[in-house]
Order: structure tokens, then C-alpha cells, then sequence
């Protein structure tokens, strides 16, 4: 049993985020240089392909800002999106946050609540705060150093 347990254990943390590009090939330039601007360049991978559209279809008014851009780039980014979508998170709330859906609690449900609130990290959408290959959409456990708390590894 104990076997079995130990194995399934290693099952579960396989799905390798560790070896996984979280932006997957074919990423538009604009898609690092635009989104990748203000924040972190997000994965594709964690909002359904509805919610992609409809934040590419705010952009005018997105979170306070303008971050609108010519239409050449929107609809290489849009397709990008799109195609490479979560076909299993669910919708993610108007403006769409990968950080509030289901998957992205659960996923962080072991970060202490300290971490959230260091004046470093101040929002969970500053992914790159404390993984710190985000930027080239890299989320492996290696590369994850929480501010005030260090390395996390287990
Ligand atoms: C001018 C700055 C700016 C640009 C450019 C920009 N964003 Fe944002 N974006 C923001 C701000 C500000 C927030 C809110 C961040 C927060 O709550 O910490 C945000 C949040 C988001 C979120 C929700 C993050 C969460 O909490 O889960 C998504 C998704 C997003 N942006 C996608 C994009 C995409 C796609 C592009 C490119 C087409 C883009 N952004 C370009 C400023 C920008
Ligand atoms: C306060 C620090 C912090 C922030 C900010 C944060 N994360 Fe994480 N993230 C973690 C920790 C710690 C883990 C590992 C949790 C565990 O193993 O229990 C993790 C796990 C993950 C994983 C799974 C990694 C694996 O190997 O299983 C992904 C993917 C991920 N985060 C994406 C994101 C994205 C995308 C953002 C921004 C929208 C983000 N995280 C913001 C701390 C953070």
C-alpha cells in the first residue's frame, strides 16, 4: 500500500510543469512585448478560450488602463490564445483573472497568506514575484523563491 501511495504520489506531481514552457510555441513577439509590459506574460494554458477573447475584446479598458494595440498584432495574439486555452478551466469572472478561477486557488492553497501580502508580491498576478522564470513561462517548484520566505521546494 505504502508503495502504491509513494507512486501515485509521483504520478500526481509528474504533469511537469517543471519540464513545460507555460507559453507554448508559435508565441507572437507582440505578446511579450505588449502583455509582457505591464505584467507578467501569462499562460495561455490558464484561462478557457472564452475568456481570452473577451480580454482581448476589453483591452481598451483593461483594469484602469488602455492597453490596446494595432490589429495586426490583437489577432495574432487573440489566435495564439485561443489555440492554446485551458479546455478545462472554467470562466474566469468579468474582467477574466486566471488568479481567481478554481485551478489557480488550489494550485496555491499551501502559499501562507504572509507571502500574498509582502509589499514585493502585492498581487497574485505578479506571477514573476516569486517564480522566477515567469517571464520566459517557466513555473517549475526549482525556480519558485517566495519573497520574506525563500525557496520552496518539497
Ligand atoms: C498598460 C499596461 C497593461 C498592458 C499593456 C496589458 N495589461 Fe493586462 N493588466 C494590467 C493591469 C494593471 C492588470 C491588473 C493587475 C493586478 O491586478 O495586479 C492587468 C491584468 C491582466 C489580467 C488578469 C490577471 C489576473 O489577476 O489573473 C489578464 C488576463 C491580462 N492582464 C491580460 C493581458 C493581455 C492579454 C495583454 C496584451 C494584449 C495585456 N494584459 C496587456 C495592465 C496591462
Ligand atoms: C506569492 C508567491 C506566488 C505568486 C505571486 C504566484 N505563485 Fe504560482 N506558485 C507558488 C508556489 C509556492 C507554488 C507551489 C505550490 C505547491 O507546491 O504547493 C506555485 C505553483 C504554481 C504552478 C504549478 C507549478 C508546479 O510545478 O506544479 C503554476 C503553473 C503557477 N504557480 C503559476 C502561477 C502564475 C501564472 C502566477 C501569476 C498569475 C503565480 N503562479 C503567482 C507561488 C506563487
Amino acid at each position: 500500500m505504502k508503495r502504491f501511495l509513494i507512486v501515485l504520489a509521483a504520478l500526481a506531481a509528474l504533469p511537469a510543469w517543471a519540464e513545460r514552457n507555460a507559453l507554448p510555441t508559435g508565441m507572437p513577439a507582440a505578446y511579450q512585448s505588449e502583455c509582457g509590459s505591464c505584467h507578467t506574460p501569462f499562460p495561455p494554458g490558464l484561462l478557457s478560450a472564452a475568456d481570452w477573447k473577451a480580454t482581448m475584446a476589453g483591452l481598451e479598458d483593461h483594469f484602469g488602463t488602455d492597453a490596446s494595440l494595432d490589429a495586426k498584432s490583437a489577432g495574432a495574439i487573440s489566435a495564439w490564445l485561443e489555440t492554446n486555452a485551458s479546455r478545462r478551466i472554467q470562466a474566469a469572472g468579468k474582467p477574466p483573472r486566471l488568479t481567481t478561477t478554481a485551478w489557480f486557488k488550489r494550485e496555491h492553497r499551501e502559499v501562507p497568506t504572509k507571502a500574498w501580502q509582502d509589499s514585493r508580491v502585492k498581487s497574485a498576478a505578479n506571477c514573476a514575484a516569486c517564480h522566477r522564470g515567469a517571464d520566459q513561462g517557466r513555473y517549475g517548484e526549482r525556480e519558485i523563491d517566495i519573497p520574506g520566505i525563500g525557496r520552496w521546494e518539497d
